[in-house]
């Protein structure tokens, strides 16, 4: 939920100082977040973000079929809401009330020879490739089910754009395969915007995980209103962007009915008395006292600060790596119920250690090494290198 206040309000400024110009805005996979299942609050956030940022078409990748149950079942939750597209996507062998294979929108363009209409088509394919829990659906070959719809499409838009929720190797693959896309853009996780690429008549465009970045293309058309050339860059959402009122106060509620329900949740794993084996750092001091008067200086001893700085020191997208043993039994479980294992301890990488310290022969865990990349990711680290950072935490 992080950049959403900063998009919508880069969007609707950009609205504002340029008025007349056509926008259209898409989505291009993996909008909703499996690990809240349990708490839908965020996903219903995200939902009502599309709406508010005024969204064309949303690609309805395999990641957000966990957030909607298959239709005329038992216990039928919500079903993909507009606007929502797949040409792949399907519920058993049937199609999916309300879900659509691809949209068109009308737009209105200022050329030389006056005003001229544009439409825009959007179809949306995700990749068969990914593991799918929710098993009422099944995910059809993309090649294969783009091509009557791109065929369809073709006769009824001057510009139609495909949401692929699949790797910039695979994206290459389905503008080789397929015949008709004028622009692709691809949803795969990378960290870092990839550069744009043309291939045949397809401009290949790539979007960001954890909108950090909002892609932008500019579409233009040369004197007689035909597609010209396009224009590709990236926007950082970072601070310099203030947060759109409305999306925030939206995003700090949802904020607070996770913490609610994180401290119930944390409350009544505590309630089942686990069986404790992490000791927290406090009880290594008095044998490893250097060791310790190292860590304590270390950014690992403050990485729960960083997150209350930012208000998200509930939020289990984050302890995983900025608190110890977090969703591991006996570990840490919300900062008012296990304070002590708040931060990343000794024991993160060296594992649990209550063992030891009642008895010393008791060994760690061997590979403390071995540990780091799980949470120094590309992602949340990407200049990681090892020998560096063990220089600057050594003990
Ligand atoms: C009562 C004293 C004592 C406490 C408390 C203690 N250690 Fe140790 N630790 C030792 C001794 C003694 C050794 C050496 C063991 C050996 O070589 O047989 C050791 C060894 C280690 C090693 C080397 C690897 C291994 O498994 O032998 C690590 C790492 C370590 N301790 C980490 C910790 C951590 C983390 C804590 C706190 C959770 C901790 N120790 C608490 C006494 C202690
Ligand atoms: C459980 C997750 C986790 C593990 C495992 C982990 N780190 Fe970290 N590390 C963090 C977090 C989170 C921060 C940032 C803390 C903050 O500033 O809030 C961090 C920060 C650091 C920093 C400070 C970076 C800077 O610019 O000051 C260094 C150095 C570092 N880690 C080295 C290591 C090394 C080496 C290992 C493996 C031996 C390792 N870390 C394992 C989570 C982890
Ligand atoms: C996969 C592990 C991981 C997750 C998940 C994670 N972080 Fe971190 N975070 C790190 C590491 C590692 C660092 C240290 C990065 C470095 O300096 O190389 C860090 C650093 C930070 C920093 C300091 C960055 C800076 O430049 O000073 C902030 C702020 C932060 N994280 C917030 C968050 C928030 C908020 C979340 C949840 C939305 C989160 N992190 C989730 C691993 C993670
Ligand atoms: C970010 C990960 C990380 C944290 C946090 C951390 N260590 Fe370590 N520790 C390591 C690594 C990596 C080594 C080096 C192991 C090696 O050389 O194979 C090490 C080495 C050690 C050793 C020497 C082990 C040996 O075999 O000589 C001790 C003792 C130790 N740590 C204790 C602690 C204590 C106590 C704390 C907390 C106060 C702590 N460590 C925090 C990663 C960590």
């Amino acid at each position: 939920m992080g950049g959403l206040a900063r998009r919508a309000s880069y969007i609707k400024t950009f609205a504002k100082r340029n008025p007349g110009l056509p926008i259209v805005q898409v989505d291009a996979g993996a909008l909703l977040i499996q690990q809240s299942l349990a708490d839908p609050a965020t996903n219903k956030t995200m939902l009502a973000s599309l709406k508010e940022i005024s969204t064309d078409a949303a690609n309805l990748s395999a990641e957000d079929l966990y957030f909607f149950e298959p239709p005329a079942t038992a216990h039928a939750g919500p079903s993909p809401p507009p606007p929502f597209v797949s040409a792949n996507v399907e519920w058993k062998r049937k199609s999916i009330a309300g879900l659509k294979p691809y949209y068109v929108k009308e737009i209105t363009v200022t050329t030389s020879q006056g005003p001229k209409r544009l439409r825009v088509g959007f179809t949306g394919v995700t990749d068969p490739g990914k593991p799918l829990l929710e098993t009422g659906f099944t995910i059809g070959d993309p090649v294969k089910a783009l091509t009557p719809v791109l065929r369809d499409l073709r006769t009824r838009c001057d510009l139609v754009v495909l949401l692929a929720d699949v790797s910039q190797e695979k994206a290459m693959e389905l503008a080789r395969g397929t015949e008709g896309i004028d622009v692709l853009i691809a949803a795969a996780s990378h960290a870092f915007p990839p550069p744009p690429t043309q291939l045949n008549d397809t401009y290949i465009f790539g979007s960001v995980l954890q909108g950090r970045y909002l892609g932008e293309l500019k579409v233009y058309l040369d004197g007689n209103g035909e597609l010209s050339r396009y224009k590709a860059r990236y926007i950082t959402l970072d601070e310099g962007i203030p947060d759109d009122p409305k999306l925030a106060t939206l995003v700090e509620s949802t904020r607070k009915i996770l913490a609610e329900h994180h401290r119930k949740t944390a409350a009544a794993s505590l309630a089942r008395a686990p069986r404790p084996v992490y000791a927290g750092s406090d009880r290594c001091v008095s044998c490893h006292t250097s060791a310790h008067d190292v860590w304590k200086r270390t950014r690992h001893a403050q990485a729960i600060e960083t997150l209350k700085r930012k208000g998200q020191e509930f939020n289990p997208q984050c302890l995983r790596c900025h608190t110890t043993g977090f969703g591991i039994e006996g570990g840490f479980l919300d900062v008012l119920h296990t304070p002590t294992l708040s931060n990343v301890h000794c024991e993160t990488c060296h594992g649990p250690g209550l063992a030891h310290t009642q008895n010393p022969s008791q060994r760690l865990f061997s590979k403390p090494k071995e540990t780091c990349v799980s949470c120094h990711t590309s992602i949340d680290s990407p200049n990681f290198d090892f020998a560096k950072a063990w220089s600057m935490i050594k003990h």
